[in-house]
């Protein structure tokens, strides 16, 4: 089987995207980042592909008059690279069907809460001042829903008396660069499949997410 390819987007610091690059660098998960893309020239994580040498593309969502118009130049950009996957990495745009009918099935995203709880955005404050006990990061095939497309992983932090968000954050960052590149290294060995609208792993319909721990073999 050849290697899976991938393009990373990212708008932000790009701390996910370090984990794939240093995960693909000691040869601990069989990718090649093809080309990572952000909408924000500024973004922290471009000097983090520009020193592992990868490809980098940036369109600015705000030269494009429309959502439509901005996905498709995103499918446009991606497909010279022509990546078996395309994996979210802080992209902070919402996608639209165009985008994610041409990618379906080969989409991943990683967002910051125990889906389905806290979908959208201040994932963290919304856990905090829900009192949960628990939060976390949950790793799923993006579909036209969003953040509702089946989960793959998730990655449980417990919620500390007198926690702040900044540390919170932090914890739920630490859990995320674990549980992302696991999620990949399935997709990219074909145990993991989008099918019928669900998640499949070795197979069988993947009904629960699984849940992060370090004997997940893969
Ligand atoms: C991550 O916590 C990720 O879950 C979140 O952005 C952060 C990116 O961090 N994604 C979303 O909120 C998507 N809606 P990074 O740039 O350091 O990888």
């Amino acid at each position: 089987m050849s290697i899976c390819s991938a393009a990373v987007l990212i708008s932000g610091s790009g701390t996910n995207l370090q984990a794939f690059i240093d995960e693909t660098a000691s040869g601990k998960i069989d990718l090649e980042l093809s080309v990572v893309l952000s909408n924000r020239p500024d973004a922290a994580g471009l000097e983090r592909a520009r020193k592992a040498d990868i490809s980098i593309e940036c369109l600015r969502h705000q030269d494009y008059p429309e959502r439509a118009q901005f996905d498709a130049a995103l499918v446009e950009t991606l497909d010279k690279y022509a990546p078996d996957l395309v994996i979210l990495a802080g992209f902070m745009r919402v996608l639209t069907a165009t985008f994610v009918d041409h990618f379906r099935g080969r989409i991943l995203n990683i967002h910051p809460s125990l889906l389905p709880k806290f979908p959208g955005l201040d994932t963290h404050r919304r856990a905090l001042d829900a009192g949960e006990k628990w939060h976390g990061s949950t790793v799923h095939f993006v579909t036209g829903e969003l953040d509702g497309g089946p989960a793959l992983i998730q990655g449980r932090v417990p919620v500390r008396p007198g926690d702040s968000m900044a540390e919170l954050a932090a914890r739920v960052l630490a859990v995320e660069h674990k549980i992302y590149p696991q999620a990949v290294r399935l997709f990219a060995a074909g145990r993991i499949q989008y099918r019928d609208g669900s998640a499949w792993l070795d197979g069988e319909r993947l009904n629960e997410p699984l849940q992060y721990s370090n004997t997940i073999r893969g």
